[in-house]
């Protein structure tokens, strides 16, 4: 990421300026400034370069540029942000770096995956330009045993962005314990949070998000299960603009892994698709069945089984059937 870059395209969001002004802001010669501009051109962005008015953007490109995510951040807290025309999987190509010793934080975008993979290997349909396919490499300062709590942490700043741009109350997002996004009881988002070490770099966490945005329609094996924003707003959505805001509420989350999770918590108990139900879970192949009725301190779910015991499971070890009887959740919960 060519930091110029990012800040040549802050200045020209605010509207047309000058290019002698321009040059002055971002401490570049006006020779240095037209390359930029040039580069800019290359990665895909129309600037119009006025005689009065100086310089503006057009038409900002369709597919992810990584300065143009950047530009959109208040909070520049990311070592580089890396945009990728396609690979596997942008979870497996986060883990590669931090098994070579990368240190993070660094995100990782890719327009399609050709090997997108959800828990316990699913396939993630990860469709060219459809989509944030996204992985964060972070190595966190605070203890390990507050980690298991990103995908907590994630699911909620995911939910906050679709809230931003998707104002439909009908279609509140909702968190479906452990790392589902609905809306409108169909997955638009689905978090993976894995984990690698490297001798000299030590320990680090892949977080990884798939969310659904420009799809217009699924394949028949996901049509009744998922659904997009495009789908959900009636119109495309800027996807550089929304992974600006997902960075930036990721950043806030991620600085209340350890103190504040309490809040945290409290909003994601608010936006439980499960708490209140009653659950199907599969645990190793057995399946058990019992009542959602909250969760503990570090996200993990209580469920109140049929002898009245109860069960406190981790994300890494369960997959839900469908909530079959909801127990005092309003309707649009079931
Ligand atoms: P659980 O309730 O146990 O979390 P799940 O079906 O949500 O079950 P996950 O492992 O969380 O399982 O998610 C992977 C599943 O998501 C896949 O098996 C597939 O059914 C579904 N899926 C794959 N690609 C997409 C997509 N782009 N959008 C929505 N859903 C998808
Ligand atoms: C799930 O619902 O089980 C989680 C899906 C996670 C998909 C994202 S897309 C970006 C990153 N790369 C992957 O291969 N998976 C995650």
């Amino acid at each position: 990421m060519t930091h110029a870059l990012v800040r040549i395209l802050k200045h020209l969001r605010q509207g047309p300026v000058p290019t002698g002004e321009l040059a002055a802001a971002t401490g570049l010669t006006q020779g240095e400034l037209r390359s930029h501009l040039e580069s800019l051109t290359q990665k895909g962005f129309d600037i119009a370069v006025h005689p009065l008015l100086g310089c503006e953007i057009r038409v900002s490109p369709e597919s992810l540029v990584a300065e143009d995510i950047a530009s959109r951040m208040k909070t520049h807290w990311l070592k580089d942000i890396s945009t990728l025309a396609v690979t596997p999987s942008t979870n497996s190509l986060a883990l590669e770096y931090g098994t070579r010793g990368e240190r993070g934080p660094l995100a990782f975008f890719a327009e399609a995956q050709t090997a997108g993979r959800g828990r316990f290997g699913r396939v993630w349909e990860s469709g060219e330009g459809e989509g944030l396919w996204m992985s964060l490499l972070l190595h966190l300062n605070e203890p390990i045993r507050f980690w298991p709590r990103i995908t907590t942490l994630a699911a909620l700043s995911v939910a906050k962005v679709i809230e931003s741009i998707q104002t439909d109350p009908r279609l509140f997002p909702q968190i479906k314990w452990p790392n589902d996004i609905l809306c409108g009881g169909k997955k638009v988002a689905g978090i993976l949070a894995e984990t690698g070490s490297h001798a000299q770099a030590g320990p680090f966490v892949v977080l990884g998000i798939g969310l659904n945005v420009n799809q217009k329609s699924f394949p028949p094996s996901l049509a009744h299960t998922a659904s997009s924003l495009r789908v959900l707003c009636g119109s495309r959505v800027d996807r550089a603009d929304l992974a600006g805001r997902l960075l930036e509420h990721l950043y806030q989350s991620l600085s209340k892994i350890e103190t504040g999770f309490d809040s945290i918590l409290a909003s994601v108990k608010a936006r439980s698709s499960v708490i209140g139900t009653t659950l199907s879970v599969n645990i190793g192949g057995e399946f058990v069945e019992g009542l959602a009725e909250d969760l503990d301190p570090d996200g993990c779910l209580r469920l109140r089984m049929e002898n009245g015991t109860l069960r406190t499971l981790s994300a890494g070890e369960v997959t839900l059937r469908s909530p079959r009887v909801a127990v005092g959740a309003p309707a649009e919960d079931r």
